[in-house]
């Protein structure tokens, strides 16, 4: 299976995604949902709680995980992929969201070498939208000026939209105010950026409302499609690790909190069946998953 992990539901935006991209191809989803948010934890934190992640996930006999959490995929993968990986998993995977959204912003094609493919956007001002943790790590900023040097970046956190989408608030006034505060700042300034981000997996559930603030002029990046081209591009540059993954269709999720609710909001947001088992994280007992 291929590992796909989150804090909670909003990797299911890009769950969804990766499903339509690979039809055949066997998932596990994993939210941390009883210890979601993680985007205004600490960073040894945040690297704790997604090592834990990652580790259930190849015990579970998936030899690629994607991190589809932006805050996992800023403050943690890193370490995971040069010290963790390396020294205990070295037959294993992690991938991470943050390098093909960048590309994305930047107008990289999928599998496009940099230095060699020119981005389509070099100059101008584009933005990322990301929870606190994500927003001050800088690792969109990091990955932006190595592929596009001249393109200046504007980073907002966000941090209330996370728990308005947890709580199911995705439209109405209050939720309308929220969206106004973190997107009045950009909207209002003396230069609008030319592309926005949406560097939280959460964000692209309150997509109407942030479309209508911004108007139909600024373009809007959400995660979900291109992280699933540039995996199927990737899993096709790396047929050794595409040879190890199940092809049965099968999805499967997991959840740290209760499944019954767990299943019953992720059914309402991807619109399929949904049965989801309990797992706990850190001690968990070994053995595959059945
Ligand atoms: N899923 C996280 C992300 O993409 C946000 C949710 C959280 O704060 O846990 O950054």
């Amino acid at each position: 299976m291929i590992g796909v992990f989150d804090s909670g539901f909003g990797g299911l935006t890009v769950l969804g995604a990766l499903t339509e991209r690979l039809p055949h191809h066997d998932f596990l989803y994993l939210a941390d949902n009883a210890r979601a948010p993680y985007g205004a934890r600490s960073p040894e934190v945040v690297y704790q709680f997604t090592l834990e992640a990652v580790e259930w996930l190849f015990d579970q006999g998936c030899p690629l995980v994607v991190l589809a959490c932006n805050t996992a995929s800023a403050r943690a993968l890193r370490t995971i992929q040069q010290r963790h990986i390396p020294h205990h998993r070295p037959d294993r995977r992690v991938l991470g969201v943050v390098r093909p959204s960048v590309e994305a912003l930047a107008g990289l094609p999928p599998g496009a070498i940099p230095g060699t493919t020119k981005p389509s956007l070099v100059e101008g001002l584009v933005a990322v939208l990301g929870t606190e943790t994500t927003i001050s790590s800088d690792s969109f900023g990091i990955e932006l000026r190595k592929l596009a040097p001249r393109l200046r970046l504007v980073q907002q956190a966000c941090p209330l939209w996370v728990p308005l989408v947890e709580a199911g608030e995705l439209d109405g006034i209050g939720t309308e105010w929220f969206l106004h505060r973190y997107l009045d700042p950009l909207m209002q300034a003396v230069e609008r950026p030319r592309r926005i981000l949406l560097g939280c997996t959460h964000y692209p559930l309150l997509l109407a409302g942030i479309q209508r603030i911004v108007g139909s002029e600024i373009e809007i990046l959400a995660q979900g499609g291109l992280v699933a081209d540039r995996l199927a591009d990737w899993l096709n540059r790396h047929p050794e690790m595409d040879a190890r993954l199940g092809r049965q269709g099968q999805h499967n999720y997991a959840t740290t909190d209760d499944p019954n609710w767990f299943s019953t909001s992720a059914q309402r947001l991807l619109g399929q069946k949904v049965t989801a088992k309990q797992v706990q994280l850190g001690n968990h007992e070994k053995g595959q998953w059945e």
